[in-house]
């Protein structure tokens, strides 16, 4: 699973609580977010933290998701 603006990660956390054979990735441009992701994660093997803005293509080596979520991250037009 793939959440992208994944703020503090508590959504991600939920997911993979209901999901207990997936792993995730929690995508964010904020060095305050990249710090609480850090802590909510930090002991947690099922989560990878990439630091990306997503005014730019998600990078390849991201490979492909059975899931993308994002909650109050993408602005409307
Ligand atoms: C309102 S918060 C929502 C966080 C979380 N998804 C939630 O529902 O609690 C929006 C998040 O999107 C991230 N964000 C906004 N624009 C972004 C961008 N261009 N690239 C990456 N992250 C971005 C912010 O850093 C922030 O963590």
């Amino acid at each position: 699973m793939l959440d992208i603006g994944a703020g503090d990660g508590r959504l991600l956390q939920l997911l993979l609580l209901k999901c207990p054979n997936a792993d995730g990735i929690a995508l964010d441009f904020s060095p305050i977010m990249f710090g609480k992701l850090r802590e909510r994660y930090s002991n947690n093997n099922r989560v990878e933290i990439i630091e990306h803005n997503l005014n730019n293509p998600l990078p390849s080596v991201l490979g492909e998701f059975d899931v993308i979520v994002s909650s109050f991250a993408i602005p409307l037009p």
